[in-house]
């Protein structure tokens, strides 16, 4: 069975990005399946970095076909600009990029419907979305009516379309903020800069499931590159305060229409610590001296929106949590060089909700707000791990504080990073074969 998914344990930005392009050489084809533009995947290669958001890392390798699922949400601009960002460093971007046809578009209403929601409020507190369009357009997906997808700006009633949902939106939108200005969308303009989009696009558009699924069955190498992080899953996550798809482990099917018996190995990405951009709880945050080092060391800001990242230990409950929903078979430890410096490194093994333990991850915001992490203190290894290439020379420290991750999620450890370069990465052979 040829598949392989890789997705992020935590509330995204786990350095997957880095991991997709080192197993891509393994692989024949690159799947991104949910998501949008508010995914900002990193790839440093030697002396040049990439940052990566709606095109999958397989790019960078030139014999990889990458492909864009029904799953995925595009806003054609940033597409193109991606494309013309990648041609201009010297990237082949021809056929090896396939974008599916059933794949829904963003268009200007979006990303104003994105931004005068976001400025409400979800219980109390600002959901902070990436302000790319990205919940409206999924929630006219799901709604229908007002949905555009790739293969509609094709059909002869494309214009017609555009009409009638200018016209609606112009309605919804005035009616969300009473702003003239927000209200006033041009059908026409908006026509011809997609009808302009469209004809770029053409020669990467394809029926996408087709294709993934006569691979599957002719045994080629699929790598499933998750966006976000399986703590941000719509209906898995810290509900309000989540993304818009399916952004764990479950999602790689709806996403790819690539059924789950193809896909025969899942690495979970964690970082040796805890971020979170936006709103929402996040029980094991330091809001302190510790959260400002970790930020500081681990460069600590959005790849998408440039905000600072919240920051906080390792939060076992929820990783172990998301390492089950998401069917992990390995764990890929990254950023551990971060903690480096510090004397003692804290683990949360447990929650205390109203005065009991518990193991597992709350289902409801309430709960999770109320919860204090319980923790265990781990000493640090005060050493320079940048240039380790080989596990057994990491400091005795570090090792246990893998080992404890492992056991906490009940899963070996396959691979860990020690900085951001493809060679500061070591692969445990006997954890990835399982
Ligand atoms: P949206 O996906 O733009 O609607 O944002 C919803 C929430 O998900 C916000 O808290 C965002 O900060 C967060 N989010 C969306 N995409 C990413 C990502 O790629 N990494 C980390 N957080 C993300």
């Amino acid at each position: 069975m040829p598949g392989t998914s890789v997705i992020g344990l935590q509330w995204g930005d786990e350095a997957k990005g880095k991991l997709v392009d080192i197993l891509t050489t393994q692989h024949d084809i690159v799947v991104r399946y949910q998501g949008g533009a508010n995914a900002g995947h990193t790839v440093v290669a030697g002396d040049q970095t990439y940052k990566l958001h709606q095109i999958p890392s397989g790019i960078l390798h030139p014999n990889v076909i990458n492909v864009v699922t029904a799953g995925v949400v595009l806003n054609p601009p940033t597409v193109l600009d991606e494309i013309d960002g990648l041609v201009d460093r010297g990237i082949r971007v021809d056929d090896n990029l396939m974008l599916s046809d059933r794949a829904h578009l963003i268009f200007p209403w979006h990303f104003v419907e994105d931004r005068l929601l976001n400025e409400s409020t979800a219980d109390g507190e600002n959901i902070g979305t990436t302000l790319r369009g990205i919940g409206p357009c999924y929630r006219d997906k799901v709604g229908r009516s007002f949905a555009i997808r790739l293969g509609d700006m094709y059909q002869t009633d494309f214009r017609s379309h555009i009409e009638r949902i200018v016209e609606a939106k112009q309605r919804t939108l005035a009616g969300l903020n009473g702003r003239a200005e927000d209200a006033m969308l041009d059908a026409r303009k908006i026509y011809d800069e997609y009808s302009g989009y469209a004809e770029r696009i053409e020669p990467h558009v394809a029926d996408t499931t087709a294709f993934l699924l006569d691979a599957v069955e002719q045994n080629q190498r699929l790598l499933f590159e998750g966006a976000q992080g399986a703590l941000l899953d719509v209906d898995h996550g810290t509900f309000p305060f989540v993304t818009s798809s399916n952004s764990s482990g479950v999602g790689v099917s709806s996403g790819s229409g690539i059924p789950g018996r193809w896909i025969n190995r899942v690495i979970g990405v964690i970082k040796s610590y805890a971020t979170r951009v936006g709103g929402g709880p996040f029980p094991t945050e330091q809001d302190n001296d510790i959260g400002q080092h970790i930020r500081k060391l681990g460069n600590e800001y959005g790849t998408t929106t440039g905000r600072p990242r919240r920051c906080g230990w390792f939060d076992a409950v929820a990783a172990r949590y998301t390492a089950r929903l998401s069917g992990v078979d390995v764990l890929s430890i990254m950023m551990l060089d971060v903690l480096s410096e510090l004397a003692e490194i804290q683990v949360c093994v447990a929650y205390d909700l109203d005065g009991k333990r518990i193991d597992n991850f709350p289902s409801h915001v309430e709960q999770l707000r109320r919860v204090q992490p319980i923790y265990e203190t781990l000493p640090g290894w005060r050493q320079d791990v940048t240039q380790i290439r080989c596990l057994e020379d990491l400091p005795e420290n570090a090792r246990a504080y893998l080992e404890c991750i492992g056991e906490l999620l009940s899963r070996p450890v396959g691979v860990v990073s020690v900085g951001p370069d493809r060679e500061q990465t070591m692969f445990i052979e006997s954890a990835m074969a399982t």
